[in-house]
């Protein structure tokens, strides 16, 4: 079954970035120039999936404004002869096409996809999240998809993390199928320090069958007071196989400052017109210290 729903949950409060998401979104917040929230929804279009529903919440409208057309700004930079920013702006508004639901009350990560589930309907779908950047040649949901079209199952990804960050992240254990596929047994969302089951970290890229729909509805507040989307998918491993998968990439965890300056530093070394002058300005700063 192709699937061409991708949730992107955009309601979160985003208080790790105070005072820059007082008034913008943290999903807005540019790695370059260019919004996080615009790298998740290429990396959902280079997967083939180009129909987008934003869980949002108050404050979060300007995510929504950014994949719309600007005709006056488009004719401003007509009339300066800037047709390739013109051009660039409209792929960005016809890239995907968006519908949103809103969630209004932040009740957690599981909630807000519960949230979306009209507008999913019974069939399976893609969760991004986009505290997440990953940078790789085969976009990260992709590689979910082509274990999903081979199992038919539920599908999460996965990566390795230090001891010190298992706390940061939902850690899964499993049973290794192959260097990369695991069968999820278990998961544990933000383990203690001494309680953590493994290191392998689930990194906000889901591939969901609709049954977890049903499961969220009976999840009860968990780690933070919150309906946790781990809690969700543990029990659906209970019920159907689950398989996590440890994606090829490099992995951005935006949603931490350090993950945010690491993410700018990759991406900008990534353009060509920035690439050497990034590249001798580090190198510069280095040696001064
Ligand atoms: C969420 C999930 C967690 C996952 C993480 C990946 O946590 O609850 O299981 O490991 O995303 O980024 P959050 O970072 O929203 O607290």
């Amino acid at each position: 079954m192709k699937i061409k729903k991708a949730v992107i949950p955009v309601a979160g409060l985003g208080t790790r970035f105070l005072p820059a998401t007082k008034t913008v979104p943290k999903e807005l917040l540019p790695i370059v120039d260019i919004p996080a929230i615009q790298y998740v929804a290429q990396e959902a279009v280079d997967s083939g999936i180009a129909e987008v529903i934003f869980v949002t919440g108050r404050g979060k409208d300007s995510i929504e404004d950014h994949f719309d057309e600007i005709p006056e700004l488009e004719q401003v930079l007509e009339e300066r002869g800037q047709t390739e920013m013109v051009e660039s702006l409209r792929r960005i508004a016809e890239m995907i096409e968006v519908v949103s639901v809103r969630q209004k009350r932040p009740l957690g990560l599981g909630h807000a996809v519960l949230c979306a589930r009209d507008l999913v309907g019974n069939e399976p779908f893609a969760v991004l999240l986009s505290d997440d950047l990953i940078d790789s040649p085969s976009p990260c949901i992709r590689q979910l998809l082509d274990i999903f079209d081979e199992k038919g199952e539920s599908v999460i990804a996965l990566r390795r993390v230090l001891e010190h960050e298992v706390h940061r992240y939902g850690i899964v254990q499993g049973r290794q199928l192959n260097s990369r596929l695991y069968e999820v047994e278990n998961m544990v969302e933000k383990p203690r320090p001494g309680e953590t089951p493994s290191r392998l970290a689930i990194i906000g890229r889901y591939i969901l069958r609709p049954e977890i729909f049903s499961l969220l509805e009976k999840v009860t507040p968990g780690r933070g007071g919150e309906i946790q989307l781990t809690d969700g998918i543990s029990e659906l491993a209970r019920q159907k196989k689950v398989y996590g998968y440890e994606f090829e990439g490099e992995h951005y965890d935006i949603g931490d400052k350090l993950g945010f300056v690491k993410a700018t530093v990759a991406y900008a070394l990534k353009r060509a017109e920035l690439e050497r002058p990034v590249r001798e300005y580090l190198r510069a700063v280095i040696s001064k210290r």
